[in-house]
């Protein structure tokens, strides 16, 4: 289950390094949908996507002698099958948040509005999709067969806290406008 929490940080740390990054040009060019509502809404840049997103990389690789821990020696094939499920993680992540954002704006929650369950697991969805589609077997491994599944639980239960967690953490900062 720590292996689980462990090898998940980087989907962790990729939405609270992109309000670190953020700001600047928005990810939809300010552009509105027929429902008069934003794509996305300014709370999602391109500095804030690619700042967080390769900073989260960044610090899944400094990650990975860890795997000399429970897997194979460290040599270059170890780091290229480690880094491609940490960028999946990280950006899998960013693309939940984002299509988080999509989703809020459509049914017309504003920019910083409350979504509940969304706004705690669009994320998490996210970096296991992604992780999944391009990744199957080290996501089956580490997160679905055997007891790796009370891996997952303990993300689905854990997350909720480290969101509000985090989110307070950010807003007394002054990094984000809202508590949540
Ligand atoms: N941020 C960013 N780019 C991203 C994600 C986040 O620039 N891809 C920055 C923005 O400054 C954003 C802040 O991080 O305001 C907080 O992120 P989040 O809570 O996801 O955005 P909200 O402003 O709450 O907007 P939304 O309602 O769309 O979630
Ligand atoms: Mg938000």
């Amino acid at each position: 289950m720590l292996l689980a929490f462990w090898l998940f940080i980087p989907a962790y740390v990729a939405n609270p390094l992109a309000v670190v990054w953020g700001g600047g040009v928005p990810m939809d060019f300010g552009r509105r949908l027929r429902d008069g509502r934003r794509l996305l809404g300014d709370g999602k840049t391109w500095r804030g996507f690619f700042g967080g997103g390769l900073s989260a990389v960044l610090v899944g690789a400094l990650q990975w002698p860890s795997s000399a821990l429970w897997s194979a020696p460290l040599n270059l094939e170890s780091f290229s099958s480690w880094i491609g499920p940490v960028m999946a993680l990280a950006f899998g992540s960013l693309l939940g948040d984002v299509l988080g954002s999509f989703i809020k704006r459509r049914v017309g929650i504003q920019r910083g509005g409350k979504a509940p369950v969304l706004d705690q697991y669009d994320f998490v969805i996210g970096a296991f999709l992604l992780t999944g589609a391009l990744f199957s077997g080290w996501l089956l491994t580490h997160y679905i067969l055997n007891e790796a599944i009370f891996g997952l639980i303990l993300i689905i239960v854990l997350t909720p806290i480290l969101h509000r967690v985090v989110n307070i953490i950010g807003y007394r900062i002054g990094k984000k406008e809202v508590p949540w």
